[in-house]
């Protein structure tokens, strides 16, 4: 039956056309014949006039593109300006529950690209490395940029999303669309395959809220409450606090395969996402879930304030005797209780108060000064504080940047001290690396048996592509003008093209140690695209408020989510 039906229409109907365009056809050759050579030279100059009409008009209307662009994400729903294909208008609506208020953020005065060298500079760095994503690694989690190969992890298209928000923020409009088209039509959450809770929340749920936010196109609030729901499973624990991996597909969640516990900053680093995904959706289930996480780790006991890496989602309770760090697994859980605290207005105030005893402890458990020099960095405590360990992660240099945030929303100024003597040491462990990089762990001397204030272990030599001295450089010098904190990250960024690139992309190093002796590890992280490259151009920016951080609060993957009133 339908093959016949559609033999009708294509005998018909066709048929039908033909015949009338010939005779239309027909008629306008007949008439051309009809005219005088001088209609006909009239005709053509009138033609010639018009086409070079077009060639010199054609210039203004591309410089308006971008213009016109960044006006109609106002309305909601970016639009492709100059091209017929208007993705996003024909979705069908998120089958959202209860009331939908979303938070339109002007960003009309912003988002026109580059407008200082090094901004430029930096687009370039980034276009090279999603050039080499695109060609060898489209639609995977990582580009392996020397063996032009890719990587999965979630098998989510990881560095195509945490690129998003990068891209509309530096102008790059034709990726920015390219990568739309394929969250649009190929991002799934039906893998059979686990995932870790915390990094789909931070890059994923993170990423999708927040180019939400600046563009107000509903397909990204879509994916992310399909995310959402099928993220809450983990939260069904006898504690609440939730396991780390999740199965997608299954919904089934359980805790690492190595270990009964989850880590500390893994369940205290997901609240911002799923708070803004309830305010977003009017459902409140997922602030809920993650919210009491929090509760729950602000009525246990701490060292003045500082918490041990692991917790127990059986018991809700912390494994004792783990280490106390503001390095991997410790670190953003002091980040969210500064971010969220701002993200709800200041309203939540035991937040605050857990944030003020924490920095607190660190001054007295684990600031400690490098002899011969004086440097000031964070060690960490282990065995449940019998041990220090003079060593320091990569990661804890987001701290100055996070206390600077602090104190500019009114928090003790004289956290700017630390922050202060914290950028020191952090900048040193870069510059005194021959190669102008950081390693991944750095030691410190306390005893003055030698001149050196640092060291670095062989096994600790890597560096990733990281993102956090550069993400506090950025809030520095947005908070306090200091131009020398855009040296610096200028310094930082000519390392990263001297050693760092290559003919398909950037790729992570195992030895900072030697410039002959990179050890190249072929690996992109999707935070190089999702945060470094952006908090550089944030940090080149003629304009400090690019980003504004009365406005927004950028998760722990740096994509900037609105700051509610309560
Ligand atoms: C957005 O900002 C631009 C420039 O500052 C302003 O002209 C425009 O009126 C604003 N739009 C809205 C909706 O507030
Ligand atoms: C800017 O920051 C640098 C590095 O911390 C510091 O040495 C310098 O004194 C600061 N400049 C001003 C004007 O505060």
């Amino acid at each position: 039956m339908v093959s016949a039906h559609k033999d009708h229409v294509l005998v018909g109907i066709p048929v039908l056309n033909e015949t009338t365009d010939l005779r239309r056809n027909k008629s306008v050759w007949r008439t051309w014949n009809q005219l005088s050579r001088f209609q006909r030279s009239l005709i053509y100059m009138i033609f010639a006039v018009l086409f070079f009409m077009i060639l010199y008009f054609i210039p203004n209307n591309t410089d308006s593109l971008i213009i016109n662009y960044v006006e109609t994400t106002q309305k909601g729903g970016l639009k492709k300006s100059g091209s017929d294909e208007v993705p996003g208008q024909v979705l069908e609506e998120p089958s959202l529950k209860g009331g939908f208020d979303p938070v339109q953020v002007n960003t009309s005065r912003l988002f026109f690209g580059p407008t200082t060298q090094q901004q430029k500079a930096v687009v370039e760095a980034f276009k090279h490395a999603w050039q080499g994503y695109k060609e060898f690694a489209w639609g995977h989690d990582n580009l392996k940029p020397i063996s032009k190969n890719y990587y999965d992890w979630f098998g989510l298209g990881l560095t195509i999303i945490d690129s998003l928000d990068t891209m509309y923020i530096m102008g790059l409009q034709r990726e920015y669309e390219e990568a739309r088209t394929w969250v649009d039509k190929h991002l799934q959450f039906t893998h059979d395959r686990d995932v870790n809770l915390f990094e789909v929340t931070i890059r994923v749920l993170g990423s999708l809220l927040s180019i939400y936010h600046l563009t107000g196109d509903r397909m990204y609030l879509q994916k992310a409450t399909n995310l959402g729901d099928r993220l809450l499973p983990c939260f069904e624990t006898p504690s609440g606090v939730p396991y780390s991996d999740v199965n997608l597909h299954t919904m089934q969640a359980h805790p690492p395969r190595w270990s009964p516990d989850s880590s500390t900053a893994e369940v205290s680093t997901i609240q911002l996402e799923f708070r803004d995904l309830s305010r977003c959706t009017g459902d409140p289930k997922y602030e809920d879930a993650a919210a009491k996480v929090s509760v729950i780790i602000h009525g246990l006991k701490k060292t003045d304030g500082l918490v041990p890496i692991f917790i127990n989602p059986q018991s809700g309770e912390f494994r004792s005797y783990s280490t106390i760090t503001l390095g991997a697994r410790g670190d953003s859980y002091y980040e969210y209780l500064l971010k969220q605290w701002l993200q709800t207005g200041k309203t939540i105030d035991y937040l605050r108060d857990d944030y003020v005893a924490a920095i607190k402890g660190i001054e007295k458990h684990l600031a400690k000064k490098t002899v011969p020099n004086g440097l000031v960095f964070l060690g960490e405590i282990l065995a449940g504080g019998k041990d220090f360990k003079p060593k320091m992660d990569h990661l804890t240099c987001y701290l100055p940047g996070t206390l600077a945030l602090g104190v500019h929303a009114g928090l003790p100024s004289k956290h700017l001290k630390l922050a202060d003597d914290l950028m020191n040491t952090c900048y040193q462990t870069y510059a005194q690396q021959p190669t102008f990089l950081a390693p991944e762990i750095t030691y410190f001397n306390m005893q003055g048996e030698n001149s050196n204030d640092l060291y670095v272990k062989t096994n600790d030599a890597h560096n990733l592509l990281r993102p956090e001295f550069i993400e506090s450089l950025w809030y520095m010098y947005q908070l306090t003008g200091n131009t020398t904190y855009q040296e610096w990250g200028w310094k930082i960024f000519e390392a990263f093209e001297t050693y760092t690139k290559v003919k398909n992309g950037y790729t992570s190093i195992g030895n900072v140690k030697s410039v002959t002796n990179l050890k190249r590890r072929d690996m992109m992280e999707t935070f190089f695209l999702g945060e470094t490259l952006k908090y550089l151009y944030l940090l080149f920016s003629d304009d400090r408020k690019l980003i504004d951080l009365d406005k927004f609060v950028m998760n722990s993957e740096a994509h900037p989510l609105p700051i509610y009133s309560s």
